[in-house]
């Protein structure tokens, strides 16, 4: 999703600093950035690693501004039991540790540049526990949480936080799913509708609609109905 995001983001003027750590897929994503006149700039780091991260945000505040948009979008989805203390320390610290450590070494400058933009990928599933996915259900709750307290700490400072949380997108993380995948998007439908929510400043971008009602429902209803239906659904699915 953070490459067809950087597609369209990508315009004459604009440069784009992309983390991540497999070097071939940066490159191949920066020729189609400077195709569309914009200025890729590469950064092969894991989002996990705090002082490489922390060392990134000093080189870039040294060259310029602070950002206008910072998206984090990093997130994995782990393997095998999503329950486990394992799991949990393997997605939290990309999902929830690799985002503060995105986000927060540019804070303190953007806040007194008085202006700019954080996205935070979260995900639909945060709203409610889901079997076998304890630990991504928690660590996008999380995010949701923290998403909440930094809008309201920054916004008096001039800076948008929008949390974006998807439904189903087709990507290298979904391409596995061993189950449906209701009311799934493509990637660039879900960058175009990030930009969209991005431009109005949205604190909540969220999508598609029945999904977005589903899961609501779903987090409304009293937890032992919400477990009924879920593995109703489940069962359904395995018959
Ligand atoms: N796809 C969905 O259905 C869906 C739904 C809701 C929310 N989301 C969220 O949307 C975000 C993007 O998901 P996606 O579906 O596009 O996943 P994806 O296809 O697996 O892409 C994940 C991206 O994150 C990078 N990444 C992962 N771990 C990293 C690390 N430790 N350091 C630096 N970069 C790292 C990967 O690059 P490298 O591997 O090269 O580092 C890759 O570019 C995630 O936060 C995900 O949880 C996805």
């Amino acid at each position: 999703m953070g490459e067809a995001l950087s597609i369209r983001l990508a315009s004459p003027g604009t440069t784009l600093h992309l983390v991540a750590r497999r070097r071939d897929r940066l490159e191949t994503l920066a020729e189609k950035i400077l195709s569309r006149g914009a200025t890729p700039r590469l950064h092969e780091v894991d989002v996990r690693d705090r002082p490489a991260m922390d060392e990134l945000a000093r080189t870039l505040l040294k060259e310029g501004p602070p950002p206008t948009l910072i998206v984090a979008n990093a997130g994995i989805r782990g393997e095998g039991d999503g329950n486990s203390r394992e799991a949990m320390e393997e997605i939290f610290s990309t999902n929830v540790l690799g985002v503060m450590n995105t986000v927060a070494p540019f804070l303190s400058a953007m806040r007194r540049e008085g202006r700019g933009q954080v996205a935070i990928l979260g995900s639909l599933a945060g709203y409610r526990g889901l079997p076998e996915a304890g630990a991504y259900c928690a660590s996008k709750a999380a995010l949701s949480a923290w998403t909440d307290s930094l809008r309201l700490l920054l916004e008096p400072d001039g800076i948008g936080v929008s949390l974006v949380n998807p439904g189903f997108v087709a990507t290298e993380m979904t391409r596995k799913n061993p189950y449906a995948m209701p009311f799934v998007l493509s990637a660039d439908d879900a960058a175009r509708r990030i930009v969209r929510g991005l431009q109005k400043n949205a604190p909540r971008i969220e999508f598609p609609l029945p999904m977005v009602l589903l899961v609501r429902i779903l987090a409304l209803l009293p937890p032992r109905m919400g477990d009924s239906l879920i593995r109703f659904s489940g069962n359904k699915k395995h018959k």
